[in-house]
């Protein structure tokens, strides 16, 4: 009995060692995937905003266009450019105004689903006017936002397809 217990003791702290060897090898890894998820891609503000910039014209010329589903895309491009904008830019407290769109945006899928082009005409210069109102309020008032003169691209046709043929 008295050889059993020091034994014991060395088992025990044998397997003690173990663990906690194991503990530390875990550690490393959530250490090391920490760091791979700080440093992993995510857009910024700015390059959401080239991509709103794009539809936000895209979606003027579907309208011009009544190519009502062209324009029912390109609005939900928009919209879920503002999801994404929410979600990968939480840190800027630009994000917490970009819901003011949504009024503007919400009369533009009015009038994409009655196929309205008056309505969509106003509409859009309300989103348009939004989009500087914001910003104004963010001191990027330089950047200003107009009803486009034309497509960002030439290799898009924005005339209804479907009707043509
Ligand atoms: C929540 C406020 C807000 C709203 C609403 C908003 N913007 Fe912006 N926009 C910003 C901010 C802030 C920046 C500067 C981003 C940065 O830091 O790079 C910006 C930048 C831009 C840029 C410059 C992008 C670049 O890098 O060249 C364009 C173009 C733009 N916005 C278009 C639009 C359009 C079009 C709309 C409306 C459909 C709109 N924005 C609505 C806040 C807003």
């Amino acid at each position: 009995m008295k050889k059993i217990i020091p034994i014991l003791f060395v088992v025990a702290l044998i397997s003690c060692n173990k663990q906690s060897d194991q503990i530390q090898a875990l550690q490393k890894r959530v250490d090391s995937l920490e760091k791979k998820v700080a440093e992993s891609y995510k857009p910024g503000f700015g390059e959401f905003m080239s991509g709103i910039q794009v539809h936000h014209n895209k979606l003027w010329f579907a309208g011009q266009n009544e190519n009502w589903k062209l324009a029912d895309f390109e609005i939900h491009e928009i919209m879920e450019a503002i999801v994404n904008i929410k979600k990968y830019q939480k840190d800027r407290k630009e994000s917490e105004m970009i819901d003011m769109l949504n009024p503007a945006l919400d009369n533009l899928d009015i009038a994409i689903e009655k196929q309205d082009p008056k309505l969509f005409k106003n509409s859009f210069i309300s989103l348009t006017n939004t989009c500087n109102t914001c910003h104004r309020k963010t001191e990027f008032e330089f950047n200003v936002v107009k009803i486009p003169d034309q497509p960002p691209l030439s290799n898009q046709d924005f005339r209804n397809q479907l009707e043509k043929k």
